[in-house]
């Protein structure tokens, strides 16, 4: 099965890291050439994303996850009802997970203004500091420092993933919630051969560490295409 994954950057990684336990073919899209999304209008949303789900219909995927907080919680009604293809976003299986739980999210702006979730905190500093591998340990304390003890803190953006450890290092007391995470454990894939294929639409020095730091290249990555102009 080929299976098409997006987000704005290498957030979507976290997520494909967990889906790579069911042996499929990936097409990775990060759009880093237009990071951040969630500052960005819904219009904008709509246009970015129109134009990933084209290119990974030209890759003639069977599926395709929508591996971003901000389009999901903004854009994915418009996604499904313009295309045929199966399309998941990646915030469902969060929200029925933790239906009766009380929980904090860390978020973008444009996914807390969504409303999608309870509790929402905007982060906006997170992902420009993720994707440039800068020193988060100020912003992380003044974001944690909103969050009460042993509270559950869903992981909003799938950016937020990078940060588990220095999370949890100051504040050993949270439960996270990954989402990539949630998603794989309500999914039910059929195994063929693992094959990945990652797109991005901008190099950078910072980009290809950040990809070493989530995805084992011992599994068989196909093809890596820097600067991919959609
Ligand atoms: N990974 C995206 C998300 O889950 C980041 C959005 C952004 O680029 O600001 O929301």
């Amino acid at each position: 099965m080929k299976i098409g994954v997006f987000d704005s950057g290498v957030g979507g990684l976290t997520v494909l890291k967990e889906l790579l336990k069911f042996k499929n073919e990936y097409y990775y899209f990060g759009d880093n050439i237009n990071i951040p999304y969630g500052t960005k209008t819904k219009l904008q949303l709509e246009l970015l994303s129109s134009k990933i789900v084209d290119f990974l219909i030209s890759k003639n995927v069977d599926m395709i996850i929508i591996a971003c907080g901000t389009i999901s919680s903004n854009v994915y009604e418009y996604l499904k009802s313009k295309y045929d293809i199966p399309i998941y976003d990646i915030i469902s299986p969060t929200l029925e997970y933790l239906k009766g739980k009380e929980y904090y999210t860390f978020a973008t702006p444009m996914t807390c203004k969504s409303k999608i979730f309870n509790n929402s905190i905007e982060c906006p500093l997170l992902v420009p500091a993720i994707e440039n591998n800068l020193d988060v340990t100020n912003i992380l304390k003044e974001y944690l420092d909103k969050i009460p003890n042993n509270s559950n803190l869903v992981l909003g953006c799938t950016h937020y993933p990078f940060l588990t450890n220095e999370i949890l290092s100051l504040r050993p007391d949270l439960n996270l919630i990954n989402m990539g995470k949630v998603l794989c454990d309500d999914l039910n894939l059929k195994p063929s051969k693992l094959k990945i294929r990652l797109y991005f639409s901008k190099v950078d020095h910072n980009l290809i560490n950040n990809i070493d730091k989530i995805i084992d290249y011992d599994f068989q990555l196909e093809e890596l295409c820097l600067n991919y102009q959609k």
